[in-house]
């Protein structure tokens, strides 16, 4: 039986919600992952060093094992540098919403004016926190994260010194921008590496496929495939894994996430031994994310092995994506 060891696999963008879900939801995470950038869009959001503390103690206490460690962010305001200077050591990032574009985003940014931002994020450039952006527009849905490059080249020349990891990118738009600014990164989800438009609404529609920002077409498929694939620096995985009731997927207004926390590192492992690329998959899902962030995370081993998996129906009421299907991988250890 073919295997496959990772170490240290790291998810660079999670949302695990709060209450029963988050006592539900995180240990799936921990089972497999050494650690996880937390996404603080809760309501209200996660927007003050107590909010930090306490939604971490949360965390910690949801999960079984000691051996998982959740990376936290502040939800972005103009936040001033006295209050930066008092959060710095309990966050890893700062998570930007433009306002109302997502899930729980409504207190985001309502227009980028530079100079309004300036004192956050020359801030933030001094004290070494990272700026993670959910990079769309309001404009039209396929056109979003494309228009959104103008305001990431924006921040990326007013402040050089601020690293900013444009969040779940899905556009060779974006791949395009990664080599132009030293100082821009991105995260790519494993439904991204899967998914166009086309399995979200080009036959039936697929609720548990649909998320912001929408899968988008075949070339912008293989130019995110092309970057993930050869573990490009600059590039780590974040899930966006992003869990809602069934009754908010399956309904009338269908609430935009998908959930792969469970099966994220069997997806990938999969993806990535079909392109003959397993050698770099580590870099992926651990090394470069170590890298880019300076985190060393709990030892951990994941073994998985090359055998059918039949993806659960749901966990704990939230239905993951190719629920019921077949994939190739599973995993077969953890130490
Ligand atoms: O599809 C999404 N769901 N995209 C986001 O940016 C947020 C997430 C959520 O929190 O449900
Ligand atoms: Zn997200």
């Amino acid at each position: 039986m073919k295997t496959h060891t990772l170490l240290m696999p790291l998810d660079m963008h999670l949302h695990l919600r709060d209450g029963v879900m988050l006592e539900n939801i995180a240990p799936l995470t921990a089972f497999t992952y050494s650690g996880a950038l937390i996404m603080p869009n809760l309501v209200p959001p996660v927007d003050t060093l107590a909010a930090v503390r306490s939604y971490k103690e949360r965390i910690i206490s949801a999960v079984p094992n000691d051996y998982f460690e959740p990376f936290m962010t502040l939800f972005y305001k103009n936040y001033d540098k006295a209050f930066l200077e008092s959060v710095v050591d309990e966050i890893t990032a700062i998570k930007l919403y433009p306002a109302g574009i997502t899930t729980n985003s409504e207190g985001g940014v309502e227009s980028f004016n530079i100079e309004e931002m300036r004192t956050t994020l020359e801030a933030m450039s001094d004290l070494e926190i990272p700026l993670c952006v959910h990079g769309e527009t309001d404009g039209f849905v396929m056109d979003r994260e494309a228009e959104f490059m103008s305001i990431y080249e924006l921040l990326a020349q007013n402040f050089p010194n601020l690293k900013i990891v444009m969040e779940h990118i899905t556009t060779k738009a974006a791949v395009d921008m990664l080599d132009k600014y030293p100082n821009l990164y991105a995260t790519i989800t494993v439904h991204h590496l899967l998914l166009t438009l086309d399995d979200v609404i080009g036959g039936m529609m697929m609720p548990h496929h649909f998320c912001k920002p929408i899968a988008k077409r075949p070339e912008d498929l293989d130019a995110l495939l092309s970057v993930a694939l050869e573990a490009h620096p600059k590039v780590m995985f974040g899930s966006d894994s992003a869990p809602h009731p069934q009754h908010k997927k399956e309904s009338c207004g269908c609430a935009a996430g998908v959930f792969t926390a469970p099966i994220s590192l069997q997806l990938l492992t999969e993806i990535f031994e079909q392109f003959d690329k397993l050698d770099n998959l580590q870099a992926f899902v651990s090394d470069n994310a170590q890298n880019i962030y300076g985190i060393c995370p709990e030892f951990k081993e994941i073994t998985l092995e090359k055998r059918p998996f039949v993806v659960p129906q749901n966990y704990s009421g939230v239905v993951p994506m190719y629920a019921g299907e077949t994939i190739g991988w599973a995993i077969e250890s953890v130490d």
